[in-house]
């Protein structure tokens, strides 16, 4: 059961705190390295992929190996088909990873942020439906999000045909909560994204029309989300729950085949011709610039005192991000700084702390945290929803793991 809210802030009351509104806005280019640390090389990311396929392959073994015990109950029928969708699942995983190693360049970092193709012994720029920035410095590198199995399940969540029902429950309400509340006259207003994943909310607020910057800790992610939206040009298959053994009715649950991506942001970025937005004549203008994106932890890049990316806002929204926090009070101050005067903070997601935060706030006590702050919300209501997988597929759907 997750939470979905609006608010926005009351002038009159944010200056009874004294709180200063008008630092200078940093740019998003200001100071900015076109570092390319926020990528994985292509040996990182076959020794990530070895990783995960290790693990899966130990799990999958104990499934196919049995012991004398076992094999008197197990009939050999079920042994077989564990080994085929085993093995299927491998093959079709690993040529997905191959084409993505084979889009990232030859071990040798990134020098712009339009891309130089380094494999092609000659540079040939490529604009980009993404750009991504990381910040000499910035700590970068999610512990929960830096696995092959957690990219998976959010390539499934965000980019498959099986999970359409993730962008009608989850992000459509988001999109028309900013739509009613900052419609776009004669600018795009400026949303961030902080822990925006694999970034589908993202390219659709852009398609609104939107001036989208969004913010990722995991180099996995980053690295993935660069592909998607810059290098993907033809789908592939994917078996996203492969390594998931618990809660399936079937094999086929287990090791369920999608096809990704279902939509082609780099291919938006040039020729979408899609319906009027409610902003621009067409998807294809709200395109014409890319989505921004910084890579590295959101409080240290985004804090008022020394953040490099600081700036302000019209819009912040944390879509299941707030519970990611290592420190509430870092997120909460952080956000209430980039957001300008009547700004608007839209949250969605549940309170899935993790066990080492300190101040594990109730809902109810976070909104007073955010009325004292000066806010005042606007709406607040409980959404049924799925992570990845449709409610009612796995067997037990009531903690969600997006993880291993
Ligand atoms: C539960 S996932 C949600 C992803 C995305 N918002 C979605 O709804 O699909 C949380 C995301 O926040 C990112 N994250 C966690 N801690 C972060 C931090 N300190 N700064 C920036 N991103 C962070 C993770 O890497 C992960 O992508």
């Amino acid at each position: 059961m997750l939470l979905c809210l609006s608010e926005s802030k009351v002038p009159d009351l944010k200056r009874r705190f004294g709180l200063s509104r008008d630092k200078p806005v940093a740019g998003m280019a200001q100071g900015a390295s076109v570092d390319p640390a926020w990528q994985l090389s292509r040996t990182d990311l076959r020794r990530t992929y070895d990783s995960y396929i290790s693990i899966v392959e130990k799990d999958a073994q104990k499934m196919i190996q049995l012991t004398d015990k076992e094999k008197l109950y197990i009939p050999e029928q079920v042994v077989q088909s564990r080994i085929k969708a085993f093995e299927d699942a491998k093959r079709v995983n690993a040529a997905f990873v191959e084409k993505v190693l084979s889009s990232l360049p030859a071990d040798k970092p990134m020098i712009s942020t339009d891309r130089v193709m380094a494999d092609e012994g000659q540079e040939h720029k490529k604009r980009q439906a993404l750009e991504l920035t990381h910040y000499p410095g910035i700590r970068l590198g999610s512990q929960s999000y830096n696995t092959m199995g957690s990219v998976l399940l959010h390539i499934f969540r965000d980019w498959s045909e099986e999970c359409t029902h993730v962008v009608r429950d989850v992000y459509a309400p988001i999109v028309e909560q900013v739509k009613l509340r900052l419609p776009c006259q004669s600018r795009a207003p400026s949303i961030l994204i902080p822990g925006s994943g694999l970034s589908r909310l993202a390219f659709e607020l852009k398609g609104a029309g939107y001036a989208v910057e969004c913010n990722e800790f995991s180099k996995i992610f980053a690295t993935f989300a660069n592909y998607l939206f810059n290098d993907c040009e033809t789908s592939s298959n994917i078996c996203p729950l492969s390594h998931v053994f618990s809660e399936n009715w079937k094999l086929a649950d287990q090791y369920m085949q999608v096809n990704i991506p279902t939509k082609f942001p780099s291919q938006a970025r040039h020729s979408f011709s899609g319906s009027p937005s409610s902003c621009f004549s067409s998807l294809s203008l709200s395109f014409a610039s890319p989505i921004r994106m910084t890579t590295g932890d959101f409080v240290s890049l985004y804090n008022a005192k020394d953040g490099p990316a600081h700036r302000k806002f019209d819009c912040v929204v944390t879509c299941f991000f707030i519970d990611t926090c290592d420190d509430l009070i870092d997120y909460i101050q952080t956000i209430d700084s980039l957001l300008v005067e009547g700004g608007l903070w839209i949250n969605l997601g549940p309170l899935n702390y993790k066990k080492e935060l300190r101040l594990k706030l109730t809902w109810d006590e976070m909104e007073q945290v955010w009325i004292q702050l000066g806010y005042r919300f606007l709406d607040v209501r409980k959404l049924h929803t799925a992570y990845h997988l449709a409610s009612g597929i796995k067997m037990y759907t009531e903690q969600d793991s997006d993880d291993e």
